[in-house]
């Protein structure tokens, strides 16, 4: 695959959520940020919800995991409709069912790792993973600053995929802008989340645009 564009609702307006869900219908995947309030320090919305969007939205929904007991949660987000489910390694008991139980209920499967995990800890998975998030920010806000000492992970990610021979996508959450996006493309990132790049723009259509020719400008693969 190459460079793919997924725009964050977080920084969406809620009480518009349809209007700005079919705003950013050029991209390539709607991210939904779920968080629980346990895991991370905010609270935004579950399966009812994200339910409903899957229904209303042109694109696939790219739902992220910010929450406690994905053991549990992760395989029912597949269940109502989410085409990619991620859930962070740091919150799950085991990871490689997880996983397993996603790809058996026909999503992607993805784990995330916050800034504070080593990128060793995911490596022995990636054969059960269809890609993998490298948070470039503490999870739980939108519009934080992007850390660019995460970069080494997705370099790292991308070299061990290769060496097996794996189309691993790898994602890039937190902070990416027409100003960063070059820098997660380069590390081997091409799944890019974002949030108040896209919703901070005038044309959202036009901000995904520009992203999207930005980072196809020093995608090599
Ligand atoms: C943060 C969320 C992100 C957030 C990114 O925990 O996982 O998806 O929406 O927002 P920006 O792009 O504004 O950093
Ligand atoms: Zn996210």
């Amino acid at each position: 695959m190459g460079i793919q564009i997924a725009p964050s609702i977080l920084s969406a307006d809620f009480a518009n959520l349809e209007r700005d869900i079919l705003a950013v219908s050029d991209a390539d995947w709607l991210h939904v940020d779920v968080m629980d309030g346990h895991f991370v320090p905010n609270l935004t919305l579950g399966l009812p919800v994200v339910e409903r969007i899957a229904q209303v939205s042109p694109l696939p929904i790219d739902a992220h995991l910010m929450i406690e007991d994905p053991d549990r949660w992760a395989p029912r987000y597949a269940e109502i409709g989410a085409a990619s489910v991620t859930f962070h390694l740091e919150a799950a008991r085991d990871p490689r069912t997880i996983a397993k139980d996603l790809r058996s209920l026909g999503a992607r499967a993805s784990c995330a790792i916050k800034p504070g995990t080593p990128v060793e800890d995911v490596l022995p998975l990636l054969d059960t993973l269809d890609m993998v998030l490298v948070m470039t920010v503490e999870p739980g806000f939108g519009g934080q600053a992007f850390m660019a000492d995460m970069m080494p992970k997705l370099t790292a990610l991308r070299a061990a995929a290769d060496a097996a021979g794996r189309d691993l996508w790898l994602q890039a959450d937190g902070g990416v802008a027409r100003d960063t996006i070059a820098t997660v493309v380069a590390a081997g990132g091409d799944v890019l989340v974002a949030g108040s790049a896209v919703y901070g723009a005038e044309d959202r259509g036009a901000e995904i645009g520009a992203l999207r020719a930005l980072a196809q400008a020093v995608h090599h693969r």
